[in-house]
């Protein structure tokens, strides 16, 4: 008695607790059967929900992916973050375990009732995860709101009447909508990002023989930029879609390119090739879900096949590789794998008949059960850290973001948008912060991020904190090392605010690891890995995104480069070989017998990594491969390219490639670090023309026209050389600036600016050192003295100046084929020689004529102007004529003979 007294009074608490709940549940509500579908967030959430009292609500066909212990059914005000946050939970059940297809009753929790519950919603505070949610809105408080609007508002496009299983990873769901003789369906499948779905009604729908020849395919799928697509295709023939020289098309393509093709078809006739509507898609939790809307009886009779909803149907369906737009082909196509006829479920692409009837809203034995559960839920880019690369943080706008509900503005790493980071537990990671000031980066235990401790919530943080925060002017850098105690699953965050980050993956033992140096190629969309062991290298390269192949090259570009292709086939085995590739199609892609050992190739959720060793120098001769010698003294020029598909036979295909580098990053294998090899920039070629312009023609015109036109009338040698310099000046400038602006800034780490600045600096002196040119005295006589100091200055540094800035020419020029690879730097540098030696013949031929003439009149007083004496050395004409000049004019010479280096008057 003594043990049954307690549990007595407990039961009758019990009893008293729920007689006051349903006390209270008597309570009336205006929103008893009000009924509204589930929006679907994460977590394959579907239902719909029912009110039946004030305090109680039936959740029928409840299909969800497990939360964690503290996910409830949750009130809240609305469905952000905040209003989530501040929201509480409505009923006591967990929704901690996964719900298929079921039918149930919740209860709200004591002291709830429904007008405080104007958003219930499927929330895990922990992660601060929305599931999804319903809206519940008083119908009597809102008049105006009649029943299609109400109905419309409370459909939401992941729920359907009928849903069958074609494959346990695809399903087709669909609404039949009599009225407008339509269907809506959706497809949904367990699969990558980069899949299609096709799903279709066969040709001859009742047939006993299905064929996939004349099937009436609906291709949905996403772009690279996430947005969903459904297109109509037609299936000509079981391969991929090609289009002949000739116009005509056959395999499986859009009905549109049939229908462009078509002479007889108006534009009018050509919208119905495309009945296809897309409705809506999203990708959740690793699954792709597309919904869209075709007639049953299509306009266009050709390409598509009428659908009698009562009958028995065959349906075709495919999952497979998708091969993104390239210039001969701008529409998303299927990849058809090699011989996959038949439902093979092994390769990459699945494809199969089924019997489907629209009536049989069942299912029939196809009946979907519970949600899709893909192996792979995380559909974030993922980013490794190297040892020597920092990681670029930034902030950009939330697209696709993998937790809602989250702010507008989240982390970026690489341009990534909230990536999953993963790093190696030993190999310290190195952020560049620029994210701005209010966002500084913290790594912690928290998944929420924004200060934990604030939210009364403990968390451990790993790195960085309030000063890690920086703008792109002032970035700064945090340093954080993954030891042994850090967890697997760790986050980066914003200080400040919640979910801006993602999470951190911590493995031990990468690449990184077992490999010396690393680099990013350019674009940072391959990793490339090496260690040197003697007389071999070990060589591994990882795609950075997801792709069908990865082929890494040596050489400046792809023809004429000895590349390294890994692919992983159809039946999951992993693939390394080597080829030579000299022209630009895949006839031109030859296989070679390089001795490469220790391959292996795999794919790292659909990235390629692969790794090989060869010997640096191979052990043969004659055959193109044996030229294949890596020297570590000299740099490797390594490029990279990405496809979706590749094969081991011949290769055939015209378009090989869907991504490359752009250019080739030279590498210095002894000490690890690499630098692009830059495209001459055509500003920079300007820079050099202008530069010719300016010390090839110009300035050492205007020397010259000083030494060898005076002899002329007048003074036009004076007008010749200040013209000559002050334009040849203003060029330089110019093509100094353009230099500046194009390099953002002075940088003198070359010989070529260093000595170009010298050049620059004296050439500057000159007009100055003009304009100081001591003048005439007030009787009309010079001073001598400083006039002679002066011309010899004036003379001797412009010639300097002249061949200082002609040394700069070349170095220039080295420059460029240093820096660029140019490979036509010797043919310049040749003409640039020949332009000076043809300056030098006609210097000399000048010179020529120009002693002859002082000899021929020697005594004439009318040639002692023109070069000075012949008596005293040539080096100073300048000054010799002058003096000549003043003589003369003391002489009141009747010949016009102002030549005084006079700045021109007016
Ligand atoms: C609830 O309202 C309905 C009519 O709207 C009425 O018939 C019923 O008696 C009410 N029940 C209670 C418990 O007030
Ligand atoms: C058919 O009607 C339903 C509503 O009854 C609508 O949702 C759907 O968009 C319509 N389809 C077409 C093709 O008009
Ligand atoms: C298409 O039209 C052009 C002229 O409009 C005609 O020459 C050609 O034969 C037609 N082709 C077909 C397949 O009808
Ligand atoms: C079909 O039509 C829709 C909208 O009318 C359009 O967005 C889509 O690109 C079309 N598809 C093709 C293959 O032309
Ligand atoms: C659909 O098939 C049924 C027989 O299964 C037939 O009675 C009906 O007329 C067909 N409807 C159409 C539109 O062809
Ligand atoms: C459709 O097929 C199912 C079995 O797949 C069969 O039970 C049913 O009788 C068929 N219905 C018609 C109308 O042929
Ligand atoms: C986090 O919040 C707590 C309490 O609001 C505060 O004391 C602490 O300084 C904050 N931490 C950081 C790093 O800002
Ligand atoms: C390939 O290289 C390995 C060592 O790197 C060597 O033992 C082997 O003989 C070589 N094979 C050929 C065919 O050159």
């Amino acid at each position: 008695m003594a043990v049954m007294a307690p549990a007595a009074l407990l039961a009758i608490l019990c009893l008293a607790g729920a007689a006051a709940a349903a006390a209270q549940c008597a309570a009336n509500t205006s929103l008893a059967g009000q009924q509204a579908d589930l929006r679907m967030s994460q977590h394959q959430l579907r239902g719909r929900v029912e009110v039946i009292d004030g305090c109680s609500f039936r959740v029928t066909a409840l299909d969800l992916l497990p939360g964690s212990a503290s996910a409830r059914w949750w009130r809240a005000d609305g469905t952000d973050l905040d209003a989530l946050s501040r929201g509480e939970p409505a009923a006591e059940e967990p929704l901690d375990r996964t719900f298929r297809s079921e039918s149930l009753v919740f209860r709200l929790l004591p002291g709830l009732s429904w007008p405080l519950v104007p958003v219930l919603a499927a929330y895990d505070p922990l992660t601060s995860s929305l599931f999804g949610f319903v809206r519940l809105s008083d119908s009597n408080a809102s008049p105006s709101s009649d029943s299609p609007s109400s109905t419309s508002a409370s459909a939401a496009p992941t729920m359907f009447d009928s849903c069958a299983e074609l494959s346990p990873r695809f399903r087709v769901r669909w609404t039949l909508h009599e009225a407008n003789n339509s269907v809506d369906i959706g497809l949904e499948a367990a699969v990558g990002s980069e899949y299609y779905m096709a799903f279709g009604w066969a040709a001859d729908p009742a047939g006993e023989k299905p064929s996939v020849i004349g099937a009436d395919l609906v291709v949905a799928g996403f772009t690279e930029d996430g947005l969903p697509f459904a297109d109509d295709y037609f299936v000509t023939k079981y391969s991929e879609c090609l289009l002949r020289e000739d116009g005509s098309v056959e395999g499986v393509c859009p009905d549109t390119i049939y229908g462009g093709h078509n002479n007889d078809s108006t534009s009018a006739k050509l919208s119905n090739f495309n009945d296809t509507r897309l409705v809506y898609g999203h990708r959740r939790d690793g699954v792709s879900f597309v919904r869209f809307s075709r007639p049953l009886v299509p306009g266009d009779n050709k390409y598509d096949v009428a659908v009698n909803a009562s009958r028995n149907m065959t349906v075709v369906w495919a999952i497979g590789l998708l091969r993104p737009p390239d210039s001969l082909r701008p529409y998303y196509l299927p990849l058809m794998s090699r011989g996959g006829a038949g439902a093979s479920s092994a390769g990459t692409t699945a494809f199969a008949f089924a019997k489907l009837n629209l009536s049989d809203s069942g299912g029939g034995e196809r009946r979907c059960v519970g949600p899709l559960d893909a192996e792979d839920k995380e559909d974030q880019a993922r980013i490794t850290a190297e040892r020597k690369t920092p990681l670029l943080v930034t902030v950009g706008p939330a697209l696709h973001y993998p937790n809602p509900p989250n702010p507008d503005k989240v982390l970026y790493i690489n341009k990534k948008e909230a990536p999953l980071l993963k790093v190696e537990r030993g190999v310290p990671v190195t952020f560049s912060i620029e994210a701005g000031h209010d966002v500084p980066l913290y790594i912690t235990s928290d998944p929420v991020g924004g200060n934990a401790t604030s939210r009364n919530t403990p968390e451990v943080i790993y790195a960085g904190g309030p000063k890690a925060e920086g703008v792109p002017a002032t970035p700064t850098e945090l340093v954080w090392l993954p030891d042994r105690n850090t967890p697997d699953l760790v986050y980066y965050q914003s200080l400040y605010d919640q979910k801006m980050g993602w999470k951190i993956q911590v493995v031990d033992g990468g690449l990184s690891d077992m490999y010396n140096n690393s680099v990013l190629l350019d674009d940072q969309q391959v990793t490339f890995f090496w260690t040197l062991t003697g007389d071999s290298i070990n060589i591994a390269a990882r795609g950075e995104k997801k792709s069908g192949y990865l082929a890494i090259g040596f050489g400046s570009a792809m023809v004429n480069s000895y590349a390294y292709v890994g692919w992983v086939d159809g039946n999951g085995k992993g693939h390394v070989k080597s080829y030579w590739i000299d022209g630009k199609d895949g006839m031109s892609v030859h296989e070679t017998h390089e001795n490469i050992t220790h391959k292996r190739c795999r794919s790292e959720n659909g990235a390629v990594v692969f790794e090989f060793t060869r010997p640096l120098a191979p052990s043969c001769s004659g055959r193109v491969e044996c030229k294949n010698i890596i020297d570590p003294t000299t740099p490797l020029k390594v490029i990279w390219a990405m496809g979706a598909q590749w094969s081991s036979g011949p290769l055939s295909l015209k378009n090989m490639h869907s991504d490359t580098s752009n250019r080739p990053i030279r590498i210095l294998l002894l000490s690890g670090l690499a630098e692009a090899v830059e495209d001459l920039r055509p500003v920079l070629a300007v820079h050099g023309f202008m530069m010719f312009v300016a010390w090839a023609i110009l300035l050492p015109g205007g020397i010259m026209a000083v030494r060898y036109l005076k002899h002329l009338k007048g003074d036009l040698w004076f007008q010749a050389h200040t013209y000559l310099q002050y334009s040849g000046i203003a060029v330089m400038l110019l093509g100094v600036l353009f230099a500046v602006a194009e390099l953002r800034g002075f940088s003198f780490k070359s010989r070529h600016a260093r000595i170009g600045a010298v050049a620059f600096t004296f050439a500057f002196v000159q007009p100055i050192n003009a304009y100081l040119r001591p003048d005439k005295t007030e009787n009309g006589e010079y001073s001598p003295a400083n006039r002679v100091v002066w011309e010899y200055l004036h003379i001797i540094t412009g010639r300097s100046v002249a061949i200082v800035g002609i040394v700069a020419l070349f170095t220039g020029l080295q420059h460029l084929g240093h820096r660029y690879g140019s490979k036509n730097i010797k043919g310049l540098t040749c003409g640039l020689i020949l332009w000076f030696l043809s300056v030098a013949l006609v210097t000399a031929y000048f010179e020529y004529m120009s002693i002859k003439r002082r000899r021929g009149s020697a005594d004439g007083l009318s040639g002692k102007w023109v070069l000075g004496n012949t008596e005293e050395d040539d080096t100073v004409d300048l000054l010799q004529s002058e003096r000549v000049v003043s003589k003369m004019e003391s002489n009141s010479s009747p010949e016009p003979m102002e030549v005084q280096l006079q700045p021109l008057k007016g």
